[in-house]
């Protein structure tokens, strides 16, 4: 178990497609998620993707089982480890073909002191395993959604500013929030 150096834009690992799990239960594997949340953990992330440490494989990990005291409001989203994930945007109702975006606020630890408005599709459904190679299938919308967008972004080399469409809502965090605790970086 080890905090890993976090990767920062403008590194080429952070922007190639990452390569399938096709090993579960391993050692190896095991060994990898521990530094992932270690690291996460260490940087009060909301989430973290193992191309953020350098490793190229399709294994995000986001959520925690508790509340995050600086953020009482935030929705709670279940710690998951999540490997060859497979995102399917979702409309609000059945029969209604309109997929919803919403614009919500995000950082970065791989962009760190910035934070910008980026649309997301409001309701998903993602598919893939655990560590065990046991299957996930989740229908979420929201926050627990965006979280889920963003981290998997980073298995298709995409950081969150490829995904900002207004430039005008973009900016550093201590300017953006002055004196308040700003939102987490995912
Ligand atoms: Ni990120």
């Amino acid at each position: 178990m080890s905090i890993r150096e976090i990767l920062k834009m403008g590194d080429p690992r952070l922007l190639r497609i990452a390569q399938p799990v096709t090993q579960f239960d391993s050692d190896e594997l095991h060994l990898l998620i521990s530094d992932l949340l270690d690291t996460m953990l260490a940087a009060e992330g909301a989430g973290l993707a193992a191309p953020q440490i350098g490793v190229d494989l399709q294994l995000v990990i986001f959520g925690s089982n508790a509340r995050n005291p600086r953020y009482p409001e935030a929705p709670v989203v279940p710690q998951t480890v999540l490997i060859n994930p497979v995102i399917t945007p979702l409309s609000q109702a059945e029969g209604d073909a309109t997929l919803l975006e919403i614009d919500d606020w995000e950082g970065c630890l791989s962009v760190p002191g910035l934070r910008a408005i980026v649309p997301r599709f409001s309701r998903i459904r993602y598919t893939g395993f655990d560590q065990y190679g046991d299957p996930i299938d989740r229908t979420v919308e929201g926050f627990h959604a965006r979280v889920v967008q963003h981290e998997c972004d980073h298995l298709i080399g995409k950081l969150y500013p490829m995904r900002v469409r207004d430039f005008s809502r973009f900016g550093f965090t201590e300017v953006l929030f002055p004196g308040l605790d700003a939102p987490q970086d995912d």
